[in-house]
């Protein structure tokens, strides 16, 4: 298993991403982690397709980009054009539109999908979806904002996930990640990290991303 580090720019200065995105890369960042809030599925707004599309222009590292918006089916079209790398859609929208055809069409789009749960959603709901699926996104805090506690009721999921349904793709956590959270991740089975507060507010994120790949027991050396 790979592990990843992918920092949240939620937490980064907005009046300066393109330096924000470079002190990420320059730190050892594996993915940008993006959050998409619409005001309504979670109770905030950030950034939509325009940014993702200028971030996509500087990036050198994979953009992946989480969807906090209730209907993404409607923009799931403009986020791929736009460049995202990795994307992912909630779960707990599927009230919304058919799961298969959205990743199909993200596959078509040559980029990876991705379905979260929020910390409430037991992961079975995913279970019809797990073989098209490269990623599954497993929140550690209810979504919208940066900066909250770490839940660890959450990590039964992620050993499930890995355990009895024998989930071979990327699990992401996302929430509260830090220098004290990360070990317990790693060892319930997940290998994408995102964290924003933890990395974006740390004095040297390149010093505090050594830290994370320390804490990761089976991290090794990319060569
Ligand atoms: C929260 C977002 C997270 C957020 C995490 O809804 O999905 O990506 O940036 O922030 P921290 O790492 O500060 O909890
Ligand atoms: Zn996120």
């Amino acid at each position: 298993m790979q592990a990843k580090i992918a920092p949240s720019l939620l937490s980064a200065d907005f009046a300066n991403l393109q330096s924000e995105l470079a002190r990420a890369e320059a730190a050892g960042a594996d993915w940008h982690h993006v959050d998409v809030m619409d005001g309504h599925f979670v109770n905030n707004i950030t950034v939509g397709v325009p940014v993702v599309k200028s971030l996509r222009a500087i990036s050198q590292i994979p953009l992946d980009v989480h969807l906090m918006i209730t209907d993404p089916w409607r923009h799931a079209t403009a986020f791929l054009e736009a460049g995202a790398s990795v994307l992912t859609f909630h779960a707990e929208t599927l009230y919304m539109g058919d799961a298969g055809v959205l990743i199909e069409q993200i596959h078509a789009a040559g980029a990876q999908a991705g379905m979260a749960i929020n910390p409430e959603t037991n992961e079975e709901i995913l279970l019809p979806w797990l073989p098209q699926l490269d990623m599954v996104l497993v929140m550690s805090v209810r979504p919208g904002f940066g900066g909250q506690s770490f839940r660890e009721d959450v990590l039964p999921k992620v050993t499930r996930l890995r355990g009895e349904h024998g989930f071979e793709g990327d699990i992401q956590m996302d929430g509260g990640i830090s220098r004290d959270t990360i070990g317990a991740c790693a060892e319930a089975g997940c290998n994408v990290f995102v964290a924003g507060s933890a990395l974006y507010g740390a004095p040297d994120m390149r010093e505090e991303i050594q830290v994370f790949q320390d804490r990761i027991p089976w991290y090794k050396e990319r060569s």
